[in-house]
């Protein structure tokens, strides 16, 4: 069991497959890109599905996310899925991506036995997006959606950032779009998880803000207690419903409490948070010929040193030396 020193148990893994990336957008990487990881550094297919069945069998983990940068850019991603989902026990298993690369691979995605996706888009406004992400790719992600949500990767989630002077007016539009095609919405509020450090917390649209947009248009109902469990978002009732609507208040309603995440990035390394400035160190021991045992007991230790918090509240806070694209979201 992954337990740490505040008694949180970590069942859900969050596998970065790559910090590359086919868009750019500002919150996340600068125009030129970054300097990516070297191949020989990133984990093998092989190490990847090893490292997720200790995870499963071993320490209790029964949800695995993989993310990226973009992690439909990993060639092997459909067999690792098909390799995980003969795992025994069978974990649940999602995607978290741009999108882009949906429309071609989705039908092969559910096939090998993913469950669902979340597809993170900004915009409704094919320019809008374009500043946002530096790439005309407004059209893919949409026809990527549409895919997801036929081959049945359902409920098809979908992030969206809200930046003033960029989106912050598009809240009740995207939330009826959203209604209308059957996607599950959540706003996101910006965390300095940027490349540039450019973050800055009185230019950050909040969670009230958001709240107060949509309002103009809907009426909203907080769902009842208990229904949000360790789920990073919280959900609002639609008009009534069915159809909710989500939050992710990372900074100003902080959700690290019930966190119940432990992350692997694409070059082995287990961070116990997003905002964690230690890692420690799987593929050294992996790729030392260290059994099943030695590599859960790493990971295990490693949980012990989760902090209570991600600090974003202290004056002491450093903006961890990952940017987010190589942290995995
Ligand atoms: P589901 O609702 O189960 O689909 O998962 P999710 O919302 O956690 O996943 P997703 O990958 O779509 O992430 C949505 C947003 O939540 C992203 O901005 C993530 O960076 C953020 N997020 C994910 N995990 C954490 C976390 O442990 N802490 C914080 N602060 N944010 C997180
Ligand atoms: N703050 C909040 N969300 C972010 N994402 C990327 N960078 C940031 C940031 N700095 C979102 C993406 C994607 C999810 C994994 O994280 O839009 O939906
Ligand atoms: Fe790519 Fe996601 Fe970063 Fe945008 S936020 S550049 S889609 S990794």
């Amino acid at each position: 069991m992954l337990i740490d020193t505040y008694d949180r148990v970590a069942t859900d893994l969050r596998v970065s497959l790559t910090d590359r990336c086919n868009l750019r957008c500002t919150y996340c990487m600068p125009e030129e890109g970054l300097q990516w990881l070297a191949k020989p550094d990133l984990l093998s297919d092989d190490e990847i599905v090893r490292l997720i069945r200790i995870a499963v069998t071993r320490l209790g983990i029964t949800e695995v996310r993989f993310t990226g940068g973009e992690p439909l850019l990993r060639p092997g991603l459909v067999s690792v899925v098909e390799r995980c989902a003969a795992l025994d026990p069978r974990p649940r298993m999602s995607l978290t991506t741009n999108g882009i690369g949906l429309k071609r691979t989705a039908v092969a995605l559910e096939a090998a036995g993913l469950d669902r996706v979340n597809v993170s888009l900004d915009t409704l406004r094919p320019d809008v997006f374009k500043t946002l992400t530096r790439r005309d790719r407004h059209h893919d992600v949409l026809a990527g959606l549409e895919a997801a949500r036929d081959a049945g990767l359902t409920p098809v989630k979908v992030n969206t950032v809200l930046m003033p002077g960029l989106n912050e007016d598009e809240a009740p539009e995207l939330l009826a779009w959203a209604v209308e095609q059957g996607y599950e919405l959540r706003f996101i509020e910006q965390m300095p998880l940027d490349a540039q450090h450019g973050w800055k917390r009185d230019g950050m649209i909040t969670a009230g803000d958001i709240l107060r947009s949509l309002r103009t248009r809907f009426t909203l109902t907080e769902e009842g207690a208990g229904e949000r469990g360790s789920a990073p978002a919280e959900r609002w009732i639609v008009d009534g419903g069915p159809h909710r609507v989500g939050v992710i208040a990372s900074v100003t309603r902080p959700f690290c409490r019930a966190c119940d995440r432990t992350r692997l990035t694409a070059d082995g390394q287990v961070r116990t948070c997003l905002f964690a400035r230690e890692e420690t160190d799987l593929r050294g021991a992996l790729r030392s010929d260290a059994p099943d045992e030695e590599i859960a007991r790493i990971w295990t230790l490693a949980m012990w040193g989760k902090k209570a918090g991600s600090g974003l509240d202290d004056p002491s806070f450093l903006q961890p030396d990952r940017p987010m694209s190589a942290i995995g979201g």
